[in-house]
């Protein structure tokens, strides 16, 4: 980092201990390098959950969240959402400027010639139990994808990164729609070059041999903004675990693999599948109350699912925009008293008048209307997080290649606070003798 502003002093009993230099960012909060503080002062930092600890600086997106503001690239997420196509997104975060048409159709086109996925992963599916979770599947194959391309896995290559980063926005699309299909006992459908990147997806999960399937381009547009909403985050669990995995040379598969597996809990990614499961649960909204009063007592594990955040302290800027989707795709499936869309706007009401939520500035995130949309576009719940996967690939790798293209990059390794056992001896009667 080249943009010193100042230096912070550390201070004891009225010695300085070492000199920390601060970094201004173009937005947020300036950052304490506290790299050489170990050497300096034989101190580490503690911060589990990292609150308070830039891990890495970053140039693809940008969050505020308590003004609840979401940009990718410095765009927000608003006009993104509003203007733009998924794909021109997914060029916009890995290559840092919204693409002129030329490079655009050239984008698009090299995406489409990558959907197919290699005869002999199809294979893979028929080790999993037919009622596997697709998350499951999902970690597993999208792993398996690094078997297949040793000749573009030097990952000091920009030309291999690229291809990496191509083949895995176009592939994950065809392999979560093959979890579906697995999971139902029909044949896979092969990607159609004749279709865009959503519509070839709803065509890969709901046409069968025997039947044309035409998309809702109501629908598809639904699909095509919520993939842009789930693009890309900023080091939240799963990216930051991507680049961790990334940080020691893994390839990009295996790392993108590992954001799945980390998505999938339900604190993170599998958060829409739960606000689902949830609103089935409470079935009614005279059992709100019961289920608000659960969420607030201490003793009871229960959360809202769909509420809270760990940066916004504001309604999230994507759920804003999910809950407009979500009015669009009910009114053009004729669906306006939806039952579970009904549940969901009451329960928000209830929880944004009470003071716990307040207090505690909890709001619906983006999962919490994302289930219902998707629940309306006839996707079955067990795969919502695979489509927040879908959305966030673009995010993973573009994380992972900002990564490995730093010069100052080195293998992540925090220390810790460590509080087992000093130093002792095996007792006597554990002794063996060899
Ligand atoms: N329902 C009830 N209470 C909550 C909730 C909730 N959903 N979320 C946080 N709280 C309470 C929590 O009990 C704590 O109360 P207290 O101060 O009395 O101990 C306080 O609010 C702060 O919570 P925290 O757990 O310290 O906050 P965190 O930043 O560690 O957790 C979170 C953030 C998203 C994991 C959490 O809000 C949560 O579990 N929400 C439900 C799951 C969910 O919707 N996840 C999707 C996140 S958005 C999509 C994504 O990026 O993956």
């Amino acid at each position: 980092m080249t943009s010193k502003r100042q230096k912070l002093s550390l201070v004891a009993e009225a010695q300085t201990l070492c000199e920390l230099p601060l970094y201004p960012g173009t937005l947020g909060p300036d950052v304490i390098d506290v790299q050489a503080l170990y050497q300096a002062t034989g101190l580490f930092t503690y911060d589990p959950g990292f609150s308070s600890t830039a891990s890495c600086r970053s140039a693809i997106t940008y969050i505020d969240g308590d003004a609840g503001v979401l940009l990718y690239r410095g765009y927000p997420i608003e006009q993104l959402a509003e203007h733009c196509r998924f794909l021109e997104v997914c060029y916009l975060i890995l290559h840092g400027e919204l693409p002129d048409p030329d490079p655009l159709r050239a984008f698009e086109r090299n995406i489409t010639l990558h959907t197919m996925v290699h005869d002999q992963l199809s294979n893979f599916f028929k080790g999993f139990r037919r009622d596997a979770h697709p998350m499951a599947i999902l970690v597993g194959v999208v792993g398996a994808l690094s078997a297949f391309y040793h000749e573009a896995l030097d990952i000091r290559s920009g030309r291999d990164r690229e291809m990496s980063a191509i083949r895995l926005i176009a592939k994950v699309p065809t392999i979560v729609a093959m979890c579906h299909k697995y999971s139902t006992g029909m044949p896979f459908m092969y990607p159609q070059n004749r279709l865009g990147y959503v519509e070839n997806f709803l065509y890969m999960m709901h046409a069968t041999p025997c039947d044309e399937y035409r998309p809702n381009p109501v629908l598809v547009n639904a699909l095509d903004r919520i993939l842009i909403l789930h693009a890309d985050h900023e080091q939240n669990a799963s990216t930051s675990t991507v680049r961790l995995s990334g940080s020691s040379g893994a390839n990009p598969y295996a790392c993108v693999s590992a954001g799945i597996a980390c998505l999938w809990g339900a604190a993170h990614g599998g958060a829409n599948e739960s606000v689902l499961n949830m609103l089935e649960e409470i079935g009614d909204v005279s059992r709100i109350p019961a289920y608000i009063a659960r969420a607030k007592d201490r003793n009871d594990p229960f959360r809202l699912m769909g509420f809270g955040h760990r940066v916004y302290k504001n309604y999230d800027p994507r759920a804003r925009l999910m809950r407009s989707t979500c009015h669009e795709v009910l009114n053009e499936l004729d669906l306006h008293d939806d039952r579970l869309f009904a549940l969901a706007l009451e329960l928000e009401r209830i929880a944004l008048e009470d003071d716990y939520f307040i207090g505690r500035k909890l709001y619906p995130n983006v999962d919490f209307y994302s289930g219902i949309v998707l629940h309306a576009l006839g996707i079955p719940t067990k795969l919502f997080t695979a489509l927040f996967a879908m959305g966030r690939t673009v995010g993973w790798i573009a994380h992972w290649a900002e990564m490995i293209s730093d010069p100052e990059h080195r293998i992540g390794r925090p220390r810790q606070l460590y509080t087992g056992p000093a130093r002792r001896d095996v007792p006597a009667g554990h002794r063996r003798t060899r």
